[in-house]
């Protein structure tokens, strides 16, 4: 008997993957169809897959094409399996040629050619199209900009800027002149502006039907995002709130992780985060708009949104009086405390540890970009290390959860409202808003 083994996400599954796997069948007598865990295509950067693991198992078990059906779940499994099965010819389609050479050590190799004009990305393309303007500037702007190719059916449709000049060369060419018109062309929008000029910002997209990811803070007043959130409730839009870090893998897993008691009761989480700058331009943003968001995102994912005191200690530019170098906070909990130090125009070790009455977690510097974390106990044979792959700093996890809300669909990871009135509060406290009005 000869048995054949091919392998594929089988996402959406199409009339390509169908003749795929009737001429793989028909190489052989026998034939096993490898099919990515959800976890697998995440770890090796495939972001865009629609279907669980068990629906895209049934369209394939539907087909009545294969005799049996394997899960692949790690990097090297083909060799593990090709022996296991004792497999006689691997194949797969023509956009590998050349990839699984190295198998003919154990069996025959067979690249079939691939079905033109159809694939998993044009179908989700198609379903998900969704036209995003981007009102900003920056470096964040040029990323977003750029980490849209990644996400199947986001086309950036324009971008309003104040500061073209920060703006890379692809995206100054398709800047607008006015809001409205960036907004009559767009489904949903970026706000990457000023933080002063987000809750403006938020409101003219929503007001105007507009589906809104805004960097955070979404504004510098509690009460004016209650305003932004009431609108989008109204309208059933959406409102997010954009931390790259909390879409990034292994951030969230390490969050699950935490939840689940690998370190027993929180009782104190340290976030550093700090930049060095060439010089403050009047789109500079200072230590808390820039840092604040993300080195508070843990404390309210672990220790909750109901703290009973913040306290703050900033330090101001010589050359500008309404600009914080650094900020320290304390938020204090009924369970314990949680302190941040960010700086823009500082530097210090940007780490993060969260103690546990049973042990630590314990990120290296840069925490909220991070791959790899620790969790490390009294005894160190103990200890436990864990490596995620980062693709774009998490930005195109964050495209697509937004995305996914758009769609209505319900997603593990996001910033809910209650944690974005947290990180909101944080400004109030500051006297942000009136130090930028009073400009003193
Ligand atoms: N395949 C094919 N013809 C197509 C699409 C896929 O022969 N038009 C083959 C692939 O070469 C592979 C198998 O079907 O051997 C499963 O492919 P998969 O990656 O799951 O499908 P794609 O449509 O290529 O998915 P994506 O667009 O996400 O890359």
């Amino acid at each position: 008997m000869t048995k054949v083994i091919t392998y594929g996400t089988y996402d959406l599954l199409h009339e390509g993957h169908i003749r795929l796997l009737k001429r793989a069948k028909a190489l052989g007598d026998y034939l096993i169809v490898g099919i990515t865990a959800d976890g697998f295509d995440l770890a090796r950067g495939k972001i865009n897959v629609s279907q669980s693991l068990m629906e895209r198992i049934d369209a394939v078990k539907s087909t009545g094409l294969a005799d049996q059906i394997i899960v692949e779940e790690y990097e090297g499994q083909k060799i593990d399996d090709v022996q296991k099965y004792g497999i006689d010819v691997f194949t797969v389609g023509s956009d590998w040629v050349g990839k699984f050479d190295y198998l003919e050590d154990y069996c025959k190799v067979i690249y079939l050619d691939r079905t033109e004009g159809i694939s998993s990305s044009m179908i989700r393309s198609d379903y998900r199209k969704m036209r995003i303007g981007i009102i900003g500037e920056g470096t964040l702007a040029n990323k977003f900009f750029h980490e849209c190719q990644f996400v199947n059916g986001v086309i950036p449709s324009g971008i309003f800027t104040e500061n073209s000049e920060s703006l890379d060369k692809e995206l100054r060419e398709i800047s607008v002149n006015s809001i409205i018109d960036l907004l009559k062309h767009s489904d949903a929008v970026y706000v990457v502006s000023m933080p002063r000029k987000h809750f403006y910002h938020c409101w003219l997209a929503l007001t105007n039907n507009k589906h809104v990811l805004c960097e955070s803070p979404i504004c510098l007043r509690v009460k004016d995002y209650d305003l932004l959130q009431h609108i989008a409730n109204e309208k059933g839009l959406v409102l997010m709130d954009g931390i790259k870090t909390a879409y990034s893998l292994a951030f969230s897993r390490m969050m699950l992780l935490i939840k689940g008691g690998i370190i027993g009761n929180i009782v104190a989480i340290d976030t550093t985060c700090t930049s060095l700058l060439d010089k403050i331009t009047p789109f500079t943003w200072d230590s808390l708009s820039w840092w604040g968001p993300t080195a508070i995102l843990p404390f309210s994912l672990i220790m909750g949104t109901d703290y009973k005191d913040v306290q703050m200690v900033k330090g101001m530019s010589d050359d500008n009086p309404i600009f914080a170098l650094f900020t320290y906070g304390s938020f204090i909990y009924n369970s314990g405390v949680a302190t941040f130090k960010v700086g823009q125009g500082v530097k210090s070790e940007g780490e993060m540890i969260i103690s546990g009455t049973k042990g630590y977690v314990y990120v290296p510097a840069p925490w909220w970009k991070t791959d790899y974390f620790e969790i490390r106990y009294e005894n160190p044979a103990n200890n436990r290390r864990y490596f995620y792959q980062l693709d774009g700093e998490g930005i195109r996890h964050e495209i697509r959860c937004f995305s996914d809300l758009i769609e209505g669909k319900l997603i593990s990871i996001t910033v809910s409202p209650a944690q974005s009135r947290m990180i909101i509060s944080i400004f109030e406290k500051s006297n942000y808003a009136y130090r930028l009005d009073n400009n003193t």
